[in-house]
């Protein structure tokens, strides 16, 4: 959808014209999976699908949201309904936005707002962070808020933990907001710096393809509140601020000082996992991303052995497309469904991609949804 048809739509359901048009897109993470939340580091890169919105800001409070993806009608909101815990639905990512956006002091009025989103939702392409970071840039630009992309990321994931409910960390709205065309953002989630790393994957011959599983994900359904809440707790018997302060020369003695296996495979995972993310930087600084599979599919196993997220249906992709000849393969995002990456040689894409459809059908699951992943840019105004 071009921003002339986001223009369109927006004039058809409000009957004037918006004073403005964004985007900002869902995400793939390369490595680095639920460490965000111990302080660790993650290395995703934005996808070209996005949220896009056409936006006009209104003389009174009040929000009217509709979206091309939902039902048709337009949900009306007073300055009043927009808090924590009252907005049912998708209309509760971009209300949150604004009520995260008053609640730390900057008093911005109503608009109406019309969404339009490619980004898969519940397939772990961070599609609920792309509508949230849409409108926080839009306000940003037409308030004149003059805030930076890294707080916009944070006011988002505001908006997600406290007005949504969901205990997220960071790196889906700060990917969102942040990340660069053809690089890959390696962010420490402690201090928030980040280095954009270019990732020139068709230079080298390979392909990043996305399988969408359609098993659909949930973060809200508690499991991964649990899980962020067993990291929490294996630091704090550790004496340590985050599992991020545990190194790999650390994690022997710590498995050994805790007093359950189900903690021990949590750190485990955490701690094996920021290393990952670490020798995947190496590789690429190295100009050497074939050497990124093994890195990727270890980080699966760690995630379905440790952390134990993931299911079935990702499982037999990771499988299926490294027996088909894919470097390596994982899961990506929450987990518990969503999505998995396969890194391939451009060769072997289509060969992987039909191999992992087959086994769908021989297990009798629904066809995955394959595409490439291209490094986009972050949240910007398209007109
Ligand atoms: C979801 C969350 C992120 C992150 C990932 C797991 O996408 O929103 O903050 O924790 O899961 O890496």
């Amino acid at each position: 959808m071009t921003p002339n048809e986001l223009t369109e739509a927006f004039t058809a359901v409000y009957g004037e014209a918006p004073d403005g048009v964004w985007a900002a897109p869902g995400r793939v993470n390369l490595i680095g999976e639920h460490t965000d939340y111990n302080d660790g580091f993650v290395l995703p890169i934005a996808l070209p699908h996005a949220a896009r919105a056409a936006v006009r800001l209104r003389a009174d409070d009040r929000l009217r949201l509709h979206s091309a993806q939902g039902d048709g009608g337009v949900v009306e909101l007073t300055a009043d309904q927009v808090r924590p815990g009252a907005v049912p639905g998708w209309a509760r990512y971009p209300a949150g936005v604004v009520w995260a956006l008053r609640d730390a002091g900057h008093p911005v009025g109503g608009a109406d707002i019309h969404f339009d989103s490619d980004v898969p939702t519940g397939a772990g392409l961070s599609s609920s962070a792309a509508l949230e970071c849409v409108v926080a840039v839009a306000y940003n630009d037409l308030w004149d808020l003059g805030l930076g992309r890294v707080e916009l990321g944070l006011l988002a994931q505001r908006a997600e933990n406290v007005f949504v409910g969901v205990p997220c960390g960071a790196m889906d709205q700060l990917a969102s907001t942040c990340c660069e065309a053809g690089r890959a953002m390696f962010l420490d989630t402690r201090t928030l710096t980040a280095r954009q790393l270019p990732v020139d994957l068709a230079a080298a011959g390979l392909r990043l393809l996305v399988v969408d599983t359609r098993v659909k994900h949930d973060l809200a359904d508690g499991a991964y509140a649990e899980r962020r809440s067993g990291c929490e707790k294996a630091a704090g018997l550790l004496g340590l601020p985050a599992l991020r302060d545990l190194g790999p020369a650390g994690l022997p003695a710590a498995l050994d000082a805790l007093p359950d296996e189900g903690l021990r495979a949590l750190t485990r995972h955490v701690v094996t996992e920021n290393a990952r993310v670490e020798a995947a930087v190496e590789a690429m600084l190295a100009g050497d991303p074939a050497a990124l599979g093994p890195i990727l599919t270890a980080g699966h196993a760690s995630l379905r052995d440790d952390f134990r997220v993931s299911c079935d249906e990702t499982d037999l992709v990771v499988e299926t497309a490294v027996a088909a000849g894919a470097l390596g393969a994982r899961m990506t995002g929450g987990g518990f469904g969503g999505s998995v990456i396969a890194l391939v040689a451009e060769a072997d894409a289509e060969h992987v991609a039909a191999a992992v459809t087959a086994a769908f059908t021989a297990a009798g699951y629904a066809t995955p949804r394959v595409f490439t992943a291209l490094a986009a840019q972050g949240a910007r105004r398209l007109a």
